[in-house]
């Protein structure tokens, strides 16, 4: 880097800052673009979750930035009080080999929750070997939102094979892990145990072979999201829909134009935000670029939701007010 493009960076960092700490109001989100974060670097995110403490939202995820020693895997934390202006907070994880897998070990999707009775944060995290053969979550615990987290251990939960993953908060706070499950041809929504630290509870397998699993609960209904199983390339994700987290869940539809393949992304989540005035549901995609991970983007739009319908509309630059809840 020259001196001058250095200068450039922090001159362009330090107006992020500005930009964040004067952040009130409808805030823009610029989907499929890079998103600098407050040093002015991408966002390392990518197959990530949120959650929200306070007033503040943490984004976990995949750091897939450039440089890093090849030999480990990375797991970098975000935060923000308007989800469009983030924080780098900590690589809360450089993880080695956790076993014996072998060089192009997997770890993907890293998802963080806490737990309120033993005050720790719990990371769920896809834990696999170079053939995706494995088919594990692993654990990692920490006495921070954004410290070093410590890998606990790795193992199918409750038995079954598990590839991608993702979270589920219920509105009552009970925290549930999603899972795909190959040989079931589906995927598993699973209660975590008490502390958090274990998978206790099958609530239900919903029977589509789809990945990238993301559950919202909007306005008395269930509503899932999940992707074809295409490994890094987009195809038309779709959604189901439940009165009960248990089932009977929908047919499954499309959530885009099919031949846009959900505008070249992935679901990883369906983000709700509660406002004063009204509640936006998010969807969080990711954008692969498989030979340039580091360069993979974020597609982050309000979806259309209600009366058992979810329509995820052409991206486009928009506005986003986590005090009032409206997206526009
Ligand atoms: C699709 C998954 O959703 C990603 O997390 C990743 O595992 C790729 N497959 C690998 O091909």
């Amino acid at each position: 880097m020259t001196p001058f493009s250095k200068k450039r960076n922090l001159c362009a960092a330090a107006l992020l800052g500005i930009a964040a700490a004067l952040a009130a109001g409808p805030q823009t989100v610029k989907p499929g673009e890079v998103w600098p974060d407050d040093r002015g670097q991408h966002v390392q995110a990518h197959g990530g979750g949120i959650i929200r403490l306070g007033d503040t939202y943490y984004w976990f995820g995949e750091d897939r930035s450039q440089g890093l020693d090849p030999a480990r895997r990375y797991v970098a934390c975000y935060s923000s009080k308007d989800l469009a202006h983030w924080t780098f907070r900590n690589q809360i994880m450089k993880q080695a080999d956790p076993g014996d897998l072998g060089a192009r070990f997997v770890l993907e999707r890293p998802k963080v929750f806490y737990n309120a009775k033993t005050r720790k944060y719990i990371m769920y995290m896809h834990i696999d070997d170079a053939r995706y053969a494995l088919a594990r979550v692993g654990v990692a615990v920490s006495d921070t939102v954004d410290g070093d987290y410590k890998f606990l251990r790795s193992f199918r939960p409750l038995g079954q094979e598990s590839r991608d993953i993702g979270q589920f908060i219920d509105d009552d706070g009970a925290a549930y892990l999603i899972f795909e499950d190959r040989p079931a041809k589906g995927f598993h929504i699973a209660r975590l145990s008490d502390d958090y630290l274990d998978v206790e509870k099958d609530v239900c397998l919903i029977h589509a072979p789809l990945e990238g699993g993301a559950v919202v609960h909007y306005k008395g209904l269930y509503y899932a999201v999940g992707s074809a199983l295409t490994g890094w390339n987009p195809n038309p994700n779709k959604y189901a829909t439940a009165e009960r987290l248990e089932g009977p869940w929908s047919e499954f539809k499309d959530i885009a134009p099919p031949e846009t393949r959900t505008y070249g992304s992935q679901s990883t989540m369906l983000l709700k935000v509660v406002g004063s005035k009204t509640t936006a549901v998010i969807f969080m995609g990711d954008v692969w670029k498989p030979r340039t991970q580091w360069d993979s983007r974020y597609l982050w739009m309000p979806v259309e939701i209600g009366d058992g319908k979810l329509w995820l509309p052409e991206p486009r630059e928009w506005t986003l007010d986590v005090a009032t809840g409206e997206a526009r």
